[in-house]
């Protein structure tokens, strides 16, 4: 039996559309429905508190247009909010998605020694990353560090330039990640900045790409419960802000031009 309704996908502002994307690239008959909180990004600087209030009215908005699965595409509020928000979920039988567990669990089982993890300030103020990895193998070193300069670099067109090689340069020669084997990126930003990365490290340091892990993270869950859709997709990209800089790095993020429409959550 075909399941049409939508996976609710949510990020602070574009950058989980690099895990929408993926999510289309992975399950191609699947709907989606995006919302970016553009009015309120970024969440890396903010208190639990707000990120947690931001994330629970997301998700009452998601569950409302039907949503079968919601995939938090946020490190900030994955790290933040998901107690709350698996609650809510839990309430309508909604399985919940977040862009750390999957990951965490698929390095856990690699031949890592030890991993930097980059993220936001509130990403790495939870310590999230660490305790995900060590909850599966308590042998591997893990190092986290605050990146928030990226966010802005990257939302500000800078991706794949001077300025954000120099950044990049800047944070990845700190000490904490001598002798990695291994770097997840800890923000759905990120992707648009690996190359920057991959290079500062020679190619010698593996990337992990979240967005692929997530997406096939959300698959299992769908043949599991017996709801894949086998319909034709329809995509709806929600923001709270729509600027036109947002309008033209939504088509960075995803790979191709999409139309942001305006929705206010009270
Ligand atoms: N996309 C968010 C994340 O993955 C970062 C952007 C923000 O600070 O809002 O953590």
């Amino acid at each position: 039996m075909s399941d049409s309704r939508p996976i609710g996908v949510f990020d602070s502002g574009v950058g989980g559309l690099t895990v929408a994307r993926e999510i289309k690239n992975v399950l191609p008959h699947e709907s989606i429905i995006y919302f970016g909180d553009s009015k309120h990004l970024p969440y890396g600087n903010k208190s639990p508190e707000v990120i947690q209030q931001y994330s629970q009215n997301i998700t009452q908005f998601l569950i409302q247009q039907n949503c079968k699965a919601i995939v938090i595409a946020c490190n900030t509020a994955s790290s933040n909010a998901l107690t709350q928000i698996n609650h809510l979920a839990e309430l309508h039988q909604i399985p919940v998605v977040d862009v750390i567990t999957p990951v965490a669990q698929k390095v856990a089982y690699g031949f890592h020694q030890k991993m930097g993890i980059i993220a936001t300030k509130a990403t790495v103020d939870s310590g999230i990353y660490k305790k995900r990895i060590r909850k599966f193998n308590r042998h591997i070193k893990v190092q986290e560090l605050a990146t928030p300069l990226l966010v802005p670099v990257i939302e500000e067109g800078f991706a794949q330039t001077e300025i954000s090689k120099s950044v990049v340069n800047i944070y990845l020669s700190n000490k904490k990640l001598e002798g990695i084997d291994s770097i997840i990126l800890g923000c759905t930003h990120y992707p648009l900045i690996q190359k920057e990365i991959s290079e500062f490290f020679n190619g010698k340091v593996q990337v992990i790409n979240s967005p692929f892990v997530v997406a096939h993270a959300l698959k299992d869950i769908l043949v599991k419960k017996n709801i894949l859709s086998d319909s034709i997709p329809e995509y709806h990209f929600y923001v709270s802000d729509i600027t036109k800089n947002f309008q033209k790095l939504a088509h960075k993020f995803f790979g191709k031009s999409i139309n942001l429409e305006l929705k206010l959550l009270h």
